[in-house]
């Protein structure tokens, strides 16, 4: 692994400037001229590109000690493998679908063109298997971010991994980084929502009466939790040294689990949320939802093996895990506790402790226009999930006009959080600039704000795939 602090140090001391890091400036300009007044055009990128290939198909694979699991994925591995790219770098990947179905990449959380969205049926067609798809786009902002499947239940069959978009200067000092994928493992293949029968009779045997409401919400029950597809058993270990700073970059892409995520023996500071930087704040624990990341950075004074853990939040099996491992920690030493304490207390991420650092000159604009939106399920035993009343994909598109600065008020009639999910723009929500963000449930209520100023229609959904897959979906665009 790459000490990146040491490099920068090297190379100020020797008078170069750090020319291996800095990027091409940010493409992402607006210059031209838009069809209608108020967008800020993309253009096409040009020039030359990081060219990536990613090979959709169904594959074995080993999780040790839990067996052989047949996942679809990104060429033979699960999670998939990272694409790692620098700030306003041109990025270009071929799919190829070698799956028996058809689908497609979404570039979860980058702001990219219309057309490379990958939402089937709203902004491409799916792929059709022995097929193929070129994205191709400018990759900004720095942050961390996934790719995955748009298709039906492909996300929990495994189709998903990591995009870095590397930032030209950090506004936190780390020496190393990790990644760390959070996911739930099925059994088998993923069962669609049953739309009007609502939760299965095996369920309810297991469950009772009493839990019915809470949890015939399409959650199905998982094997294991994962981290970086490992199971608990057999964790995947990040050596660091003493008085290093780490840099975690914590992703969930799981299908329908929130997680807790604690590292035994250290506090975390959260530095970015959904790739966007934030001042840090110091946590003991924080809540990721679907789709959410954030990066924290770990401050490694406290020697010997420490567990990372998610827990899921509302329960399911044992805690996924990574060991934190120090370069001077004896060979035999174990982790202690297995469990962090954080999982169970301490100081808590809040999203109002989240503080962008970016300049945002568009949020001191008022509101053209103010969406209310009720988040809910259509009857007790129903599956369905809707926005504002509407069931996708029988449902209208959210009218906004070019360059509106938009207010969007969510309102969320259910037990259940959901983590609603922007594609094509970053919100601001409170301080904080997300595109994903987790409405609390029983009357949790959330609101954000966006301008309008890029053509199309852009998909704006509950990221639990199972809510999502029984109408929990829009579409923000103009005619
Ligand atoms: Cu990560 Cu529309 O999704
Ligand atoms: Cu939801």
């Amino acid at each position: 692994m790459l000490d990146r602090r040491e490099f920068m140090r090297r190379t100020a001391a020797a008078g170069l400037s750090a020319a291996l890091w800095p990027l091409t400036a940010c493409e992402r300009s607006g210059v031209g001229t838009g069809e209608h007044s108020g967008f800020q055009p993309h253009p096409p990128p040009s020039g030359p590109a990081r060219e990536f290939v990613r090979i959709a198909r169904p594959a074995e694979v080993d999780i040790t000690p839990l067996g052989m699991f047949r996942r679809w994925t990104y060429d033979g591995s699960y999670p998939g493998p990272e694409i790692r790219v620098r700030e306003g770098e041109r990025l270009r990947v071929r799919l190829e679908n070698r799956l028996p179905d058809p689908t497609t990449v979404h570039w979860h959380g980058v702001p990219v063109p219309n057309a490379m969205d990958g939402v089937p049926g709203v902004t491409q067609d799916a792929v059709e298997p022995d097929g193929d798809f070129i994205y191709d786009f400018t990759a900004a902002p720095a942050g961390s971010y996934l790719y995955h499947s748009h298709v039906g239940l492909q996300l929990d069959q495994g189709l998903h991994g990591p995009l870095v978009i590397e930032e030209t200067t950090p506004h936190v000092e780390y020496d190393r980084e990790a990644t760390l994928i959070l996911d739930g493992l099925l059994p088998g293949p993923p069962q669609p929502p049953d739309l009007e029968g609502g939760m299965g009779r095996g369920m309810m045997r297991r469950r009772g009466r009493g839990m019915m409401e809470m949890m015939d919400d399409g959650t199905p029950e998982y094997h294991a939790f994962l981290l970086n597809g490992r199971a608990p058993e057999d964790p995947e270990t990040i050596e660091v040294g003493r008085g290093k700073r780490i840099r975690l970059r914590i992703m969930n892409p799981s299908s329908s689990t929130t997680f807790r995520v604690a590292v035994a023996g250290h506090r975390m500071q959260v530095t970015h949320s959904d790739g966007r930087p934030v001042e840090p704040v110091e946590v003991d624990a924080l809540e990721i939802g679907m789709g959410e990341r954030y990066d924290v950075v770990v401050e490694a004074e406290n020697p010997g093996v420490w567990s990372i853990a998610a827990s899921g939040v509302g329960g399911g099996p044992p805690p996924a895990r990574a060991l934190l491992r120090y370069a001077d920690a004896s060979p035999g030493a174990r982790s202690d506790p297995e469990i962090p304490a954080g999982l169970r207390e301490g100081r808590l991420l809040g999203l109002s402790d989240l503080r962008s650092i970016e300049r945002d000159a568009a949020s001191e604009r008022r509101p053209d226009r103010t969406i209310d939106l009720s988040l809910r399920r259509e009857g007790m035993m129903r599956g369905a999930w809707t926005i504002d009343g509407q069931r996708w994909p029988d449902a209208d598109p959210l009218r906004v006009s070019p360059g509106e600065r938009v207010r969007v008020r969510m309102v969320n009639r259910s037990p259940h959080r959901h983590p609603m999910h922007l594609h094509g723009f970053f919100f601001r929500v409170g301080d904080a600039l997300k595109e994903t963000v987790v409405v609390p449930g029983h009357m949790g209520r959330i609101s954000f704000e966006y301008t309008a100023d890029k053509p199309g229609d852009w998909f704006f959904h509950c990221h639990h795939l199972y809510h999502m897959e029984s109408g929990m979906a829009r579409v923000f665009g103009y005619r």
